[in-house]
């Protein structure tokens, strides 16, 4: 089917006339998108540089190319550590009582980044983009020493066109970072450093933008409009005319709607193209039957694809009502939502694809139907994660700040993610003390617009926890009203605004060890039995109840869907995580995720007895037991004899005082005398064996794919034990690693990174990862003394690895040359330059060639800069091609001479020594021939 909107197809959609004399570079390919995770050098701490002193230094260092220290081209990095990315350093370091509890009590500190790539000839005249998907936290990007971007969030992308800077051929080019992460967002674990994806994205001169896709469908009546922006960009340096082509493919891949339209772009300038799609009967985007489409943008010219790029999108239609809450494509849907913050067991915030979707399925298992990425936006993957598996997105944006360099934080949230049918509200802010104040509401108001100029089909909210009846305050600039906390205030603040919808966007916050059913303040452990809220928090029950019981309220967002590290309320030092999670950092349940299961699973029975049943020494003492479940009435059996049966209150669930005795003790569910499910659990004997469950048996041998394994430990009879505590070693066979342990226990200061973990509380958990072009199989090994091994075989199914950019060997050059003018007699070699002079001699970089010329001497003098690598007696300092003859001189010593006037190589030996060297070139051409250093010169490593 072919549709066209109201633009007339081949219409020119926009054209900006701009006349310029000069070539129109053909597309060579269409777009690549490579991988730059591989092959990076790392340095952990801050390079001092040198301190700048004297004329000649001075001018040398204000000049674009000339950047000091560890960002310059040729510094000398061959000490630093090898390693690929995403990289999160924090979470690779020990716990420090010296250090900020907020942070997870581990060092962040500096550290920097390089790497080298090398580009083919193929590549001039396209267009480069490098992107990096997030760095913790400011941090300085530097190409080929000319610095081309800071940021200041570690939390947003930045897309930099390196297109100017690069070198093509046998050069190599130096991408160089600088990470300051003693810089904080956040009052939670941020990691530091690469902790999300890189690209080196390559497109034609004429391309489509990055997120320069806008598609958001738009409910007409009986129908369906798509509207589609595409937004081009040309660093052609010539007008260059185009045609967008338009598709929308469906859920099984098959295109249903196309368009398409002209257009023309001015050299460095950008346009839009729009095209309006008109899709019939698509399939509705929803919760429990997410059906994603795609729209795809072709960039065509004369017929030959240039660029392409797609995006996901979904049919659906979302409204927040001030009396009825969250309406999905018309029908009402509770949020029933938790905050998640970004790190994870083991790998700190350098979060596998994989182990996300992993912690998607654990939400999906406990009823969630709503995520707040707190407090900022999450990785691009996640999105599209959220938009396949059917969550509802609140994307948060980070720095409440409306000055350009923030607000283009927030922009670059809103362009990124504004075709995601996951994405139902953007939030601009998380608590804010001016929330209640008259510039809070200005700078809101700046925010929001912000906001409405790039996406009008969603609506705009701010986590407020104060300010809601001030005069003046946010809550009057924004779309929804979002409560944090404040539970007591939803009647109030309805009843004073009744046309206001208001959801909650932060409740609950109440404290939980995992398998822990006795508090012990001393020892930081507090019970899992749903009764520790903070002061300001509220029980999951209580803050559920409140919710689930005014229907003007849109839902609510648990803090927290997991724990993470930093934050260890109510707690300080040993406490290192935060304990206020449905799940721990494994994603590990603790009761809190079997309580909102109860509340939010709807299409099957949920039935779940808390605690276990080890109480060895507690013959005859009451236990408590929590039942939580969806069924209307539970009966509980203490070895097969009745000993409770409840109606379940659908908040508050069912709570039992058993006597212990050991054996086994099972809940059954059920409505009216239908036995609905039962849940079971039994004494154990001591530990005698371990168990390794990998959540899946095959993985991709990507390098990418990664799986976690729950380790845990059962008795002689097979009985999970979980009261195990005991020390766990992992041996791994195969293609592939180890890349973090955890085990879900605030208090421990066990490493992440290692080969070992103890279990708590009955449970651990490995994280394994394939390694690039991995195949075969994996094979896991648990190993504890005195217990019976584990093993679990992994598949390592072969997969094709993402494309990459392959790391290049630095080459060492002088970064520029002084030329003196001509002269009539040999000059005098160790002439010098006043350090003053900036001028009498000139300045170049090969090739310098000279055209014929009347007087035939010339001096090229510069400084080499040689790594510590090359330093040993053997490089070879290379000149690929000098014309006419010369004598080279090192720190005032000839050391080789070029006899034939005819251009040609020189290569000279460099004696180990300073690793700065003056380099003296003196020249002489030939009549009537040109001359210079031509080609480049080079150190050379020696056999
Ligand atoms: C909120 C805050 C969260 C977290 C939580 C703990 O005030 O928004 O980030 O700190 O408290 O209860």
């Amino acid at each position: 089917m072919t549709t066209l909107g109201p633009l007339a197809r081949w219409a020119c959609a926009v054209l900006l006339a701009w006349s310029c004399v000069g070539t129109t570079a053909a597309g060579a390919a269409s777009r690549e998108r490579l991988s730059l995770d591989p092959g990076w050098l790392f340095h952990r701490g801050d390079v001092a540089v040198p301190p700048i002193r004297g004329h000649g230094a001075s001018y040398g260092n204000a000049k674009a190319g000339n950047a000091p220290g560890a960002a310059a081209p040729d510094f000398d990095d061959s000490a630093w550590r090898r390693l690929d990315l995403p990289h999160d350093w924090a979470v690779e370091g020990p716990f420090d009582p010296n250090e900020n509890a907020s942070q997870g009590y581990r060092a962040r500190g500096i550290g920097w980044y390089r790497r080298y790539l090398q580009l083919p000839e193929s590549d001039r005249g396209r267009h480069l983009e490098l992107q990096f998907d997030a760095i913790a936290t400011h941090s300085t990007v530097w190409i080929n020493g000319i610095v081309v971007n800071r940021n200041w969030s570690g939390y947003n992308g930045r897309n930099i066109d390196i297109t100017p800077y690069l070198r093509y051929g046998n050069e190599v080019n130096t991408i160089a970072v600088r990470v300051d992460a003693d810089a904080m967002e956040g009052w939670w674990y941020e990691g530091a450093g690469i902790y999300r994806h890189t690209w080196l994205v390559k497109r034609d001169a004429l391309h489509i933008a990055t997120d320069g896709v806008h598609a958001n469908p738009v409910k007409t009546g009986r129908g369906w409009s798509l509207p589609v922006e595409v937004t081009l960009e040309s660093s052609a340096r010539a007008p260059r005319d185009a045609v967008v082509e338009v598709s929308l493919i469906d859920p099984a891949g098959t295109e249903v709607a196309k368009g398409s339209v002209r257009a023309r772009v001015g050299a460095l300038k950008s346009a839009t193209a729009r095209v309006k799609l008109a899709p019939r009967d698509p399939r509705w985007w929803s919760v429990r039957d997410p059906q994603v489409y795609r729209v795809r943008a072709l960039l065509r010219e004369g017929g030959t694809e240039i660029d392409r790029a797609e995006v996901q999108t979904g049919f659906r239609t979302l409204r927040f009502d001030a009396e009825r809450g969250f309406f999905l494509n018309g029908e009402p849907v509770k949020l029933q939502g938790v905050c998640i913050h970004q790190d994870h067991a083991g790998v700190g915030v350098a979060v596998p694809e994989a182990i996300w979707a992993y912690r998607l399925r654990r939400l999906k298992d406990m009823g969630v139907n709503a995520i707040r990425f707190a407090h900022n936006a999450p990785a691009a993957e996640v999105l599209d994660m959220a938009d396949r598996m059917g969550f509802l997105v609140m994307d948060e944006n980070r720095n409440f700040n409306p000055s350009p360099e923030y607000l283009s934080q927030l922009t670059w949230m809103v362009r990124r993610d504004r075709n995601h049918p996951s994405v139902i509200l953007w939030s601009v802010f998380n608590e804010e003390p001016m929330q209640g104040s008259e510039i809070g509401y200005e700078m809101v108001r700046r925010m929001v617009a912000a906001v409405k100029a790039l996406d009008t089909t969603r609506p705009v909210t701010a986590a407020m926890n104060d300010g809601l009846f001030s005069d003046i305050n946010v809550a009057q600039a924004v779309d929804v009203v979002g409560f944090n906390y404040q539970a007591g205030a939803y009647d109030r603040f309805h009843k004073a605004h009744p046309t206001l919808p208001i959801t909650s966007s932060e409740d609950t916050s109440a404290y939980m060890s995992r398998g822990e059913f006795a508090t012990d303040r001393a020892a930081h452990v507090l019970d899992s039995y749903d009764d520790q809220p903070a002061d300001w928090g509220a029980t999951h029950r209580d803050a559920w109840r409140a919710i689930a019981e005014r229907p003007f309220i849109a839902g609510g967002f648990v803090w927290s869907g997991f724990d993470y590290r930093g934050e260890p309320s109510p707690f300080e030092w040993p406490s290192a995580g935060s304990f206020f999670g449905a799940m721990d950092l494994c994603g590990f349940a603790k009761t809190a995720f079997y309580l909102h299961q109860a509340q939010w699973v709807h299409d099957r029975p949920v039935v779940k007895l808390v605690p276990h049943w080890n109480w060895a020494g507690r013959e005859g003492q009451p236990i408590k037991v929590m039942v939580a479940t969806n069924a209307p009435r539970v009966r509980l059996l203490l070895n097969g004899a009745v000993v409770g049966e409840q109606d379940v209150d659908r908040f508050e669930m069912a709570t039992f005082q058993v006597p212990y005795a050991p054996g086994w003790l099972e809940a059954v569910a059920l409505r009216g005398n239908a036995e609905l499910a039962r849940d079971r659990v039994e004494t154990s004997g001591a530990p005698a064996r371990l168990v390794l469950e990998p959540e899946r048996t095959a993985l991709a041998g990507d390098g990418l794919d990664a799986v976690p394994v729950t380790v845990s430990a059962v008795d002689a009879q097979g009985r999970p034990v979980p009261t195990a505590n005991l020390h766990v070693r992992f041996e791994l066979e195969g293609e592939g690693a180890i890349i973090g342990v955890g085990n879900g226990d605030p208090n421990s200061h066990e490493a992440d990174k290692a080969g070992e973990r103890s279990l708590y509380n009955g449970l651990a958990q490995v994280i394994v990862q394939s390694r690039r072009g991995g195949g075969g199989a994996l094979k896991l090994r648990a190993v504890s003394p005195g217990l019976q091994d584990a093993q679990a075989l992994l598949e390592l199914r072969a997969a094709p690895a993402l494309p990459a950019v392959p790391g290049a060997q630095p080459t060492t050059t002088p970064p520029y040359w002084r030329i003196s003018p001509p002269q009539a007699e040999r000059p005098d070699p160790h002439q010098v330059l006043a350090d003053s002079d900036m001028n009498t001699w000139g300045w170049g970089a090969p090739p310098m060639k000279q055209q014929p010329q009347a007087l035939p001497w010339r001096t090229y003098r510069a400084e080499l800069r040689l790594r510590a690598d090359r330093n040993d007696g053997h490089a070879r300092l290379s000149f690929l091609e000098i014309a006419g003859r010369a004598e080279i001189w090192v720190d005032g010593v000839r050391v080789a001479e070029k006899t034939s006037a005819s251009p040609g190589p020189l290569s000279v030996p460099l004696a180990a020594g300073p690793l700065r060297r003056e380099i003296t070139v003196l020249l002489q051409s030939q009549p009537g021939q040109p001359s210079g250093i031509v080609g480049r010169v080079i150190v050379e490593a020696g056999p």
